[in-house]
């Protein structure tokens, strides 16, 4: 059986990678994982859900907020591949430390883990994007993030429990659809 890019993605970057020691044994499992600080590895069965959501392909430039462990960063870069390039950002510094060093041991140099700066959302310094994964629930669609996605992008965000995939018009407004109902950490 041919594998869909984002499963392919999923069997090349081994989520126990992406997991403190003592959860390595869990890593199989399809749930959320405890990475420390209170948050969590996302359930698995949720990230491919969202990645397919978030359409990315071969060379596409991508930003991913709430990058924790790394592991969607890793999975991001190999979707995009070398001609690509992936900056997660992590509002944990100790977690953001921890995720680039769990990163570096795939040879992905196009994708980047950084500490978030607290008092900006995302990472504008690079905008736009073509995609934008955000891994933690928002109270309201963020504008901030929208105006971070190039005309036609597209994000996939948790908003209130529920899954929005947002694609914005050539004039960068946002056309937003549901994905179902999903528990997130908050985003900050
Ligand atoms: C579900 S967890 C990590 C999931 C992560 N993608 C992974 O693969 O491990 C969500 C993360 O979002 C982070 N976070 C929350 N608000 C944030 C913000 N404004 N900017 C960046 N990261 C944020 C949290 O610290 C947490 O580590």
């Amino acid at each position: 059986m041919k594998l869909d890019a984002v499963a392919a993605a999923m069997v090349a970057v081994d989520r126990a990678d992406f997991v403190t020691s003592d959860w390595r044994e869990h890593a199989a499992e399809d749930r959320p994982l405890p990475i420390g600080l209170g948050q969590t590895n996302s359930q698995p069965r949720t990230v491919a859900n969202m990645l397919r959501l978030l359409e990315v392909l071969p060379g596409h430039h991508v930003l991913d907020v709430g990058a924790g462990s790394g592991w969607t960063t890793a999975l991001l870069a190999h979707l995009v591949g070398p001609d690509g390039s992936v900056i997660g950002v992590e509002l944990e510094p100790a977690l953001a430390e921890w995720g680039a060093g769990n990163l570096a041991s795939y040879p992905m140099p196009w994708a980047r883990l950084l500490p978030a700066r607290p008092e900006t959302l995302g990472w504008p310094d690079e905008a736009p994007y073509d995609c934008i994964l955000v891994s933690a629930q928002a109270p309201a669609l963020p504008p901030s993030l929208v105006e971070q996605l190039r005309p036609g992008g597209i994000m996939v965000i948790p908003v209130r429990s529920i899954m929005l995939r947002v694609q914005t018009t050539d004039e960068g407004s946002p056309e937003v659809t549901r994905h179902g109902g999903y528990r997130f950490v908050p985003l900050r």
